[in-house]
């Protein structure tokens, strides 16, 4: 396995150190693609980056992003679509343009047409650089537990754990979309590099299927163990069940 471990103390350092990497990513390749991720996780660390940027501009009108996944039924100006979080959370504070940041559209009735078209797009930029969270089940992106590992961009049922787990961004569970469109497993492994980052107990068995369980779609995130280049960073608490 050639799985890269950088260890932190907490969320705050995850942050600063997965910042600084996107930071010299960029740098280095003005023109890269990155595989963007939303939630709880990667928040800390678009906040530190954009203030790296502010600091210390980059030029960033030739880079792209691409983003996982996006809830079913939702519009994009929906305050808990995926789009929106992106938007307020990465996309305006950098003046990204809508013609370099992509997210699956959740709202189109062709489901088919969107995760071809979204697949099609994959395959002819290329990413870069994928960031990752994980789910408590060992999910990556929203690929759920006996998700194939050869799946490309397809519409998931979400498990309740995870509509529970995502329930504290909506006013009510009943309002958790219960479908997604996200990047397959084969698509998340083509990209040239994997950052995943992990905070907190939660993910502590997760990331401990990653580094010492087999290989099975049981647990999505051991699709990892053969890609060529997975950095992980986590903290004390996400690598307490660590061998
Ligand atoms: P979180 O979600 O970053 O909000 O913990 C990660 C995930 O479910 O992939």
């Amino acid at each position: 396995m050639t799985i890269k471990m950088q260890h932190v103390k907490d969320y705050g350092e995850m942050s600063q150190k997965a910042a600084a990497f996107f930071y010299e990513a960029i740098h280095s390749n003005p023109k890269i693609h990155l595989g963007m991720a939303t939630g709880g996780t990667p928040s800390g660390m678009y906040q530190e980056l954009i203030h790296k940027l502010t600091e210390h501009p980059l030029p960033l009108g030739a880079i792209k992003t691409f983003n996982l996944d996006e809830y079913v039924g939702l519009t994009q100006d929906d305050p808990n679509s995926y789009y929106t979080f992106m938007r307020e959370t990465l996309f305006a504070p950098l003046k990204l343009s809508r013609n370099q940041t992509y997210v699956p559209d959740g709202r189109t009735t062709d489901h088919e047409a969107e995760c071809t078209r979204y697949e099609n797009l994959l395959d002819t930029h290329g990413i870069d650089v994928q960031l990752l969270g994980v789910g408590a089940n060992g999910h990556i992106g929203f690929n759920e537990p006996g998700t194939p590992f050869h799946s490309t961009t397809h519409v998931v049922q979400l498990n309740p754990s995870t509509r529970e787990a995502n329930a504290r961004f909506f006013d009510r569970q009943e309002d958790v979309p219960t479908h997604a469109i996200t990047m397959g497993i084969a698509s998340i492994l083509k990209a040239k590099q994997i950052v995943l980052l992990a905070s907190g107990e939660t993910k502590s068995e997760a990331i401990f299927q990653l580094l010492n369980g087999t290989m099975s779609e049981e647990w999505p995130i051991t699709a990892l163990q053969h890609h060529p280049d997975v950095t992980v960073m986590v903290d004390e608490a996400a690598a307490s069940k660590i061998l």
